[in-house]
């Protein structure tokens, strides 16, 4: 599927083509870009007479673009007078870039062009080349009384070739003249002009005209090109297209200048760099990325940018499982992040209780690779604790040199995975080492002790899950945490994670004082009770620590509102119906999907204001972590 445009009338076949600039002079060429995707040819400006140009070396690439100051090479207008017959059997319109020296060549050579079957005229009104000729295009009298004179000739659609602007005022001026005086498209930006880069090793400038001076092309001026599109697609009239070039060299850059506002877009640097195959790859790179966000058209896009919505608050979900490598079955880490993302959660801290867990450097960097890479500033993961003195060395190192690996995690008590710590010993030993190691870090902990759990979960009666992880299990490990941390004067914050009975929100609350301890709440721990374990499909709802009586649950939203709780965790985990229903019956719930529901009605309904939902959904977060985002 190719994504049509329109420029003036004239039917493009896609929306890329070649900048009038490179490899744009000779018949040669031009054919060249006759044959390849170029959905256009647009010629090399030209001048009334033929110009050898500025002397060489006139053009650089360098580290994000280019630098030239060419002068105008060109075999003069009536060589492309000429060629105009055998570019159109190229079956693309012809854009004919003129540059004349002075108004008279201007004119003299539209009148020559207007009797050709060229399909539009390209004026330039911005070479910023040429050693005596200031650009037009910021000397706005003049480019006026040029407009006037040049517009009351050409019988063909004439458009202009802007500089770039830099200023809101000159903006509106420049767009006045242009509406006053009816062009049919504007091309922005041109190269940013009379720029200058330097190679300190040589100690030398590295083009030869102007000493070094150049106009600027490349990834360096997209930004600004895009700025000159946005601004002229506010101000020009409807009925004027634009023609966005500068730095585009993917896709994604295609996209983002239909977004801005342009009908269709050039490529120059690019072009020189890559040569005539770019036109192939950035089509085909915008055509997928067009289709896989469901657009038929190019003006379903265009000009569509949307403002910044201030609104959109930046929420954190501290606690998710995805799943991923051998499990991607259940989930992938992308397929998470859409789902977070729909729910309104930007960041997510992973657990580490994998098939294969999270406990060394390696395996941070494996799961790392799996995270999509523009996702990859929004994930953080937690590593595993185990009684393992160098693992919990390497975890400490690695909590304080990654970046990513948010805190850790240690399950005290059996779960999902193998990752458990049930001997009160051994969790003793943790706290020894990570304190003596300096730890300062967060670790959350699975409170819910062994010895308190009852081995009676029958899959028929799901509600026996909730009585086999009683209250007690969950508090008198806790109590252990407690004593531990303070056995070795932790200095970490133990945070309780996903935390189910009152009682130990109070005891977390009472403990404030003496050591950084902290608490988190699921979604499902709040809305919901046991007796959706007893009703139809109860092993859906089967979740380590369970969901606790309707009274309980009544408690936890009291002191949810109070303040006593410090932030919202979903402990995502999901798994597949078939799994939950008919085999394994495993423990977790995909809690992101009745996140945002739960965060925008529920917690209202309880009383809860706005700025408190935002620290418990953020505020809190970084705090405890301290994350600067
Ligand atoms: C040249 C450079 C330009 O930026 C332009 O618009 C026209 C000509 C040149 O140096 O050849």
């Amino acid at each position: 599927m190719s994504y049509q445009t329109d420029i003036s009338g004239v039917k493009f076949s896609n929306c890329i083509f070649n900048a009038s600039g490179p490899l744009c002079e000779s018949l040669k060429e031009l054919e060249i870009i006759g044959k390849s995707k170029s959905a256009a040819i647009t010629t090399k400006s030209c001048t009334l007479e033929e110009r050898g140009g500025n002397p060489r070396p006139r053009y650089k690439d360098i580290q994000f673009g280019s630098i030239n100051s060419m002068g105008l090479p060109n075999l003069g207008y009536k060589k492309y007078l000429d060629f105009v017959p055998r570019l159109k059997e190229f079956d693309k319109p012809v854009v004919i870039s003129v540059s004349g020296l002075s108004l008279e060549d201007n004119l003299a050579m539209i009148e020559s062009f207007n009797n050709s079957d060229a399909d539009l005229i390209e004026l330039n009104l911005s070479c910023p080349n040429i050693v005596g000729k200031p650009q037009i295009g910021y000397d706005f009298e003049q480019m006026d009384e040029v407009l006037s004179k040049v517009m009351a000739i050409c019988k063909k659609p004439l458009g202009v070739k802007l500089p770039p602007y830099f200023d809101f005022v000159h903006f509106e001026q420049v767009a006045n003249i242009l509406n006053k005086h009816k062009v049919k498209f504007v091309s922005c930006i041109n190269s940013v002009g009379n720029t200058l880069f330097i190679d300190p090793d040589n100690e030398e400038v590295v083009i030869k005209p102007k000493g070094g001076f150049g106009g600027l092309g490349g990834k360096y001026v997209k930004p600004i090109a895009l700025a000159n599109v946005r601004k002229f697609y506010e101000l020009l009239d409807k009925d004027i297209n634009i023609i966005g070039v500068g730095g585009i060299s993917s896709g994604k850059d295609v996209f983002e200048f239909i977004l801005a506002g342009a009908s269709a877009v050039q490529l120059a640097t690019i072009f020189m760099q890559e040569k005539e195959s770019c036109f192939d790859r950035i089509e085909k790179e915008f055509n997928e990325y067009m289709s896989s966000k469901g657009y038929s058209s190019i003006n379903e896009v265009k000009g569509k940018l949307k403002e910044f919505n201030k609104m959109d608050k930046i929420r954190i979900d501290p606690h998710v499982h995805f799943r991923d490598a051998d499990q991607n079955y259940k989930e992938t880490i992308a397929h998470g992040f859409s789902v977070a993302n729909e729910a309104g959660v930007s960041y997510v801290f992973d657990m580490p209780n994998l098939l294969k867990p999270i406990l060394r450097e390696e395996d941070v960097i494996t799961r790392l690779k799996l995270v999509p890479e523009d996702k990859k500033c929004n994930y953080f993961l937690y590593i595993g604790a185990t009684s393992d003195e160098d693992q919990l060395k390497e975890a400490i190192r690695l909590v304080r040199d990654r970046r990513e690996v948010i805190g850790m995690k240690m399950y005290a008590g059996r779960s999902t995975g193998n990752l458990a710590i049930i001997n009160e010993e051994e969790q003793r030993k943790v706290y020894r080492i990570l304190s003596e190691n300096g730890y300062k870090g967060v670790i959350v902990v699975h409170c819910e002790k062994e010895s308190y759990m009852k081995n009676i979960f029958d899959p028929q009666n799901p509600h026996t899950h909730a009585l086999s992880r009683p209250k007690i299990a969950e508090i008198e490990s806790l109590k252990d945490q407690i004593k531990f941390a303070k056995e070795y004067n932790f200095k970490g914050t133990l945070h309780v994670a996903h935390i189910s009975c009152a009682e130990s929100i109070e005891m977390v609350n009472e403990n404030k004082k003496e050591m950084n301890i902290t608490c988190g709440i699921t979604p499902h721990h709040v809305i919901w009770s046991d007796e959706k374990l007893k009703g139809p499909h109860g092993n859906l709802y089967k979740m380590n620590p369970p969901l606790r009586d309707e009274e309980e649950v009544k408690k936890l939203q009291e002191l949810l509102k109070q303040g006593k709780v410090d932030w919202i965790e979903t402990d995502h985990a999901p798994h597949t119906v078939g799994e939950k229903l008919h085999s394994g019956f495993p423990s977790g719930y995909p809690t992101l999907h009745i996140y945002k529901e739960f965060i925008e009605k529920f917690l209202p309904s309880l009383g809860i204001s706005e700025e408190q939902i935002d620290k418990l959904t953020f505020d809190n977060i970084i705090n405890a972590f301290g994350l600067r985002l």
